[in-house]
């Protein structure tokens, strides 16, 4: 039997490109450069399925391009912002993503962040590696404790109950806002607020862990940085879309905001160079998911999705 045209368009792990080469006509992209418009519709016609990263945009104008051979968009990330479904689904193609098996992976990633913007990691780091490390004092480098503190959690799906559970093995006094009031075996006691405004008016640390949708871009603007507790800590560890970059750095001027730990910014790659000048924005290059295990378990998850589809199942992450 012939097997189905599969395209790879970035560098997954090895041994998702073993299994894809087991069971796939497959072409990957070693070059591991993100795919263009020209090369998401040149591949629309010449294979059956894509197995994307959030760096290919398939955008209303790129998917009205599409060739007819094209069935299936099978992503290799949970976030599918960068797809637009609508646009997809009008034309028959099938699109799933990865969830579940990169919450812990993420969830790290967000803790690092919160400890790592809460206790000076940047400029602590910075003084001792350039050997400007020359005097120690009990008021130097004072931080702001996690133990006891009121966590503010915005998105309390998978990867936001995963943090949460991190974040109650610090003693954290948890909070969340979400579209629903998730069952209390998913709460695991932490106190849901029926508006965002509620929630960030106890969040003396805020993570942020909801999908980018037109609805939540620049949830985090000036009016809503006002809203929280003086010094609070902000972590973004979903997507740059959420926050208004330009009123972070105004909040953090006037002392509003303490410190924000981002693996996440409206421009990937590349991030905000204005916030180079400030030691107590803690920044990672979007690698919330990038763990030996979790890319593997991404990869392979993004295959279960084509194995069933061409089996003629439904997907289990069929969006
Ligand atoms: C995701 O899965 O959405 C991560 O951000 C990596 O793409």
């Amino acid at each position: 039997m012939t097997k189905p045209r599969l395209w790879i368009t970035r560098r997954l792990s090895d041994a998702t490109l073993e299994r894809a080469a087991r069971d796939y006509d497959v072409v990957v992209n070693y070059d591991d450069t993100p795919g263009s418009a020209a090369d998401l519709i040149a591949a629309s016609h010449e294979f059956d399925a894509i197995i994307p990263c959030h760096s290919e945009h398939f955008t209303a104008e790129v998917v009205a391009q599409f060739g007819e051979r094209l069935k299936i968009v099978a992503n290799h990330s949970v976030g599918v912002d960068h797809c637009d479904l609508p646009a997809l689904k009008a034309r028959g193609i099938a699109v799933t993503n990865t969830p579940d098996v990169l919450s812990d992976a993420t969830a790290e990633i967000a803790m690092l962040l919160m400890l790592g913007a809460a206790r000076h990691a940047v400029a602590g780091d910075r003084i001792v590696r350039t050997g400007a490390w020359d005097s120690w004092s009990p008021a130097f480098m004072v931080g702001k404790q996690v133990t006891g503190a009121r966590l503010g959690i915005i998105g309390m799906g998978r990867v936001g109950q995963a943090f949460a559970a991190k974040a109650r093995g610090f003693g954290m006094d948890i909070h969340y806002h979400n579209r629903r009031q998730v069952s209390e075996a998913e709460a695991q006691g932490a106190q849901f607020h029926d508006t965002v405004e509620s929630l960030l008016g106890v969040a003396d640390f805020l993570s942020l862990h909801c999908p980018a949708t037109p609805d939540t871009v620049d949830l985090m603007n000036s009016e809503r940085f006002a809203m929280l507790p003086q010094g609070a800590v902000v972590v973004n560890t979903a997507r740059g879309a959420l926050i208004d970059e330009d009123a972070l750095m105004a909040a953090i001027d006037s002392g509003q905001v303490m410190a924000a730990g981002l693996d996440c910014f409206k421009v990937e790659p590349g991030g905000n160079p204005d916030f180079a000048a400030y030691d107590n924005i803690f920044m990672l290059p979007h690698i919330g998911s990038a763990t030996t295990r979790t890319r593997d378990a991404m990869g392979f998850r993004a295959l279960d999705n084509l194995d069933a589809f061409f089996k003629g199942e439904t997907p289990g992450d069929k969006l």
